[in-house]
């Protein structure tokens, strides 16, 4: 193919699709809160702020539970991969990140979620009973997951750190599409796509 026609269809499908692109921001966002929640109710224990943020973090949590399950099933049937060619090495690091993050965040969820149930009560919105005990894990078994759930929420937040960063470098050192492919950019300069 001419190499200018290549360059224009290359510029044209180079972003990611937009349910793709809304369902990443929305789990970076929810993942970044449910971090900020949990870190910031250990300062009002025993006031009602304490409660009011464990609810946020239940309620949010079962909003990210079913955005990464969607965001799942909508990457396995429908979404544009990788709309931004790169050399192997690169590819093959962002794409052991992600599958990382993925699983991370997997994790994490069904980690809270067997939390939750073992502290006994359904998992509440707004405080009210939601999804009921599948599996109950409590006594030293549940310590041991709330201990896993706080490690697991650190290395989630250095993984999803060093991958904002990656996407950063991409941007302005590297500078191709890397980050404006998921910031929805559809017609984008002179940057290079093929780096
Ligand atoms: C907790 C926060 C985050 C999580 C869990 C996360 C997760 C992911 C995952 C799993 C992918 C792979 C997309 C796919 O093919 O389905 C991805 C792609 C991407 N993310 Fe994030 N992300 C987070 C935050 C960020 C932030 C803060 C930025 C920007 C500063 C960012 C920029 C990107 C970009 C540019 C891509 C596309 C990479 C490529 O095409 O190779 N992400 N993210
Ligand atoms: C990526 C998402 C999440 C992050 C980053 C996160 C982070 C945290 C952190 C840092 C804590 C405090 C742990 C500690 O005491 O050191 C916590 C506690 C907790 N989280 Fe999450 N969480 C997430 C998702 C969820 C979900 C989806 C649920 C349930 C639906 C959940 C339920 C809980 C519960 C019940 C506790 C309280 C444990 C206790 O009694 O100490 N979390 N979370």
């Amino acid at each position: 193919m001419h190499s200018t026609q290549q360059q224009t269809n290359s510029q044209t499908s180079a972003r990611y699709d937009l349910t793709t692109i809304a369902l990443h921001w929305m789990t970076a966002a929810l993942v970044i809160v449910q971090f900020a929640t949990a870190r910031i109710w250990p300062l009002f224990e025993g006031d009602e702020l304490e409660t009011d943020l464990f609810n946020v973090h239940l309620t949010l949590g079962i909003l990210l539970s079913l955005v990464i399950v969607g965001r799942l099933i909508w990457w396995l049937l429908f979404g544009e991969k990788q709309p931004v060619r790169l050399p192997a090495m690169q590819r093959l690091a962002a794409n052991s990140v992600h599958g990382l993050l993925y699983a991370l965040v997997v994790g994490q969820v069904g980690i809270g979620y067997l939390i939750g149930w073992g502290l006994g009560q359904p998992i509440n919105i707004a405080g009210i009973p939601a999804v009921p005990a599948l599996i109950v894990v409590s006594g030293e078994n549940g310590h041991i997951l709330e201990g896993l759930h706080g490690d697991v929420a650190w290395i989630l937040m250095a993984v999803a750190g060093l991958h904002a960063v990656a996407a950063l470098i991409h941007h302005y050192i590297i500078r191709d599409h890397v980050l404006l492919s998921m910031l929805g950019w559809r017609n984008i300069d002179e940057r290079r796509i093929d780096a």
